[in-house]
């Protein structure tokens, strides 16, 4: 099991170069799926396990995946003969229900695993499900997957009852090659929803943002071929730029979108970080020695992202004062406030609010990894820990998201590095033996 061991107090100085968008690329590269042409080209893809993940499902369908170290990626699926989107990878990663709308869009049939709980909260996807239905796909439920078919999808009106991201994706890629004009109202207003816009429309498709949460999608009959550089990832600038603020650090941020960052750019301003732009597509972000606690509340796009919560409440656990951090997207996205207590932060969790006393530092220690963004709060805070050693495990969460964390931050300045302690035996570790004991002390009648 690999762990991330950090030695903190260390100011950051130097400059980090921001890799594309994860939640950008796999909507993308699941719309590969409906090109005609046999070499549809993606660049700036992360290097992240998701990215794998979602490669892994396009070559189960059969279709051909080939990449180059420096973020290019090559992908033919008119070989595809296979719709089956199996268990074992949505387990592994829910954004494979990404595959639903185009299998449905090209090949008019799709069966996709359904995906369990998650870590941050229940994510049902009734939102797509009803969506697909009124552009006409018949959807049943049998043994755990999403059994989808369609003589034929037609446009329709889609009105989703809050904004869902990729519920929102999903629709654009059905309704792409639909007959007719499909309306979605209440559509997520998230960069990453253009940027696959754009890439379907470099391609051949017709679909417009008329109003910021209306999306028409006017039916097309094929798309050619898929070429497209994704836009660099907001959640990651945003991690760094926290990553500078809690260790009163002094680094530019290079090839970000600054419009897609601006709730970041106003919550770190307001907390006291000093903010300039520097071109147009980078910043300088500089930490003050003492970090003011402002009250943060999540909302979708253009407003604070729940993907950057759990990071600055890392860095309001330094701050100066008291504040209220509110999660109003997922129900159980505080599972980092547990391991942050750990090194030494004041928190209270109230339903979905936590209060965070400011402490003005953390002491280093032992943590784990509960999911993605919560593993990233953990570097940071192990960052500002000073002269302390804080070790991550079950850093496998971080890798799903984060390109070459660890060689970034050290490019900064940063004492950082990934051990391997696989010898060791570690029963927390291993979530296997968790499972069997369980399931041994359920049959014994114990529990
Ligand atoms: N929801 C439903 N039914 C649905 C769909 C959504 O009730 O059919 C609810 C969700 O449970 C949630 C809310 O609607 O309460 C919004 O969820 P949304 O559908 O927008 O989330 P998502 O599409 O599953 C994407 C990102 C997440 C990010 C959220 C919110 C991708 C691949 N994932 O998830 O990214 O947190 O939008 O912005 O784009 C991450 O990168 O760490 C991550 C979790």
């Amino acid at each position: 099991m690999e762990k991330i061991i950090i030695e903190g107090g260390i100011p950051l100085r130097g400059e980090v170069s921001i890799s594309g968008s994860k939640n950008a690329a796999l909507p993308i590269i699941a719309s590969s799926i409906m090109f005609d042409d046999s070499n549809n080209e993606l660049y700036n893809v992360p290097n992240l396990q998701d990215i794998v993940t979602i490669k892994k499902l396009l070559i189960s369908l059969n279709a051909e995946v080939k990449d180059s170290d420096d973020g290019k990626l090559f992908i033919n699926t008119s070989t595809i003969n296979n719709f089956d989107a199996p268990y074992d990878l949505v387990k592994t990663m829910r954004a494979s229900v990404l595959v639903l709308g185009p299998l449905l869009a090209k090949y008019k049939r799709a069966r996709v695993s359904l995906p369990g709980g998650c870590a941050i909260g229940a994510r049902p996807i009734d939102f797509h499900l009803q969506a697909l239905r009124a552009l006409g796909a018949s959807i049943t439920m049998e043994h755990g997957y999403v059994e989808a078919t369609a003589g034929k999808l037609k446009g329709a009106e889609i009105i989703f009852p809050i904004p869902s991201v990729t519920g929102t994706e999903n629709i654009i890629m059905a309704a792409t090659l639909a007959e007719g004009t499909t309306i979605i109202k209440n559509a997520a207003r998230e960069p990453e929803i253009d940027d696959l816009i754009l890439a379907l429309c470099n391609g051949g498709a017709n679909i417009k943002r008329v109003m910021p949460s209306v999306i028409v999608i006017k039916g097309v009959k094929k798309l050619n071929k898929l070429s497209h550089y994704i836009v660099s990832d907001r959640i990651e600038a945003g991690t760094y730029m926290v990553a500078s603020a809690i260790t009163q650090g002094d680094i530019i941020v290079k090839n970000v979108d600054l419009n897609h960052i601006s709730s970041i750019t106003d919550k770190l301003t307001e907390a006291g970080v000093k903010i300039n732009v520097i071109s147009p597509s980078s910043i300088r972000v500089k930490g003050p020695k003492i970090i003011k606690s402002v009250d943060i509340s999540t909302a979708p796009f253009p407003y604070f992202p729940t993907d950057m919560q759990a990071q600055m409440m890392a860095l309001m656990s330094i701050a100066n004062g008291l504040c209220v951090i509110t999660e109003n997207i997922f129900e159980n996205r505080f599972m980092h406030v547990a391991e942050l207590r750990r090194l030494g932060a004041d928190i209270k969790v109230c339903g979905n609010f936590a209060i965070v006393k400011g402490t003005g530092a953390l002491l280093g220690t032992d943590v784990m990894a509960t999911d993605l963004r919560a593993s990233a709060s953990l570097v940071l805070a192990g960052l500002a820990s000073s002269k302390d050693y804080t070790s991550i495990s079950r850093i496998y969460h971080l890798d799903r998201g984060y390109e070459a964390m660890e060689k970034k931050l050290s490019g900064l300045g940063a004492i950082i590095s990934r051990v391997d302690d696989s010898n060791k035996t570690d029963y927390n570790d291993n979530e296997d033996y968790l499972t069997s004991q369980s399931m041994q002390s359920i049959a014994s009648g114990i529990k």
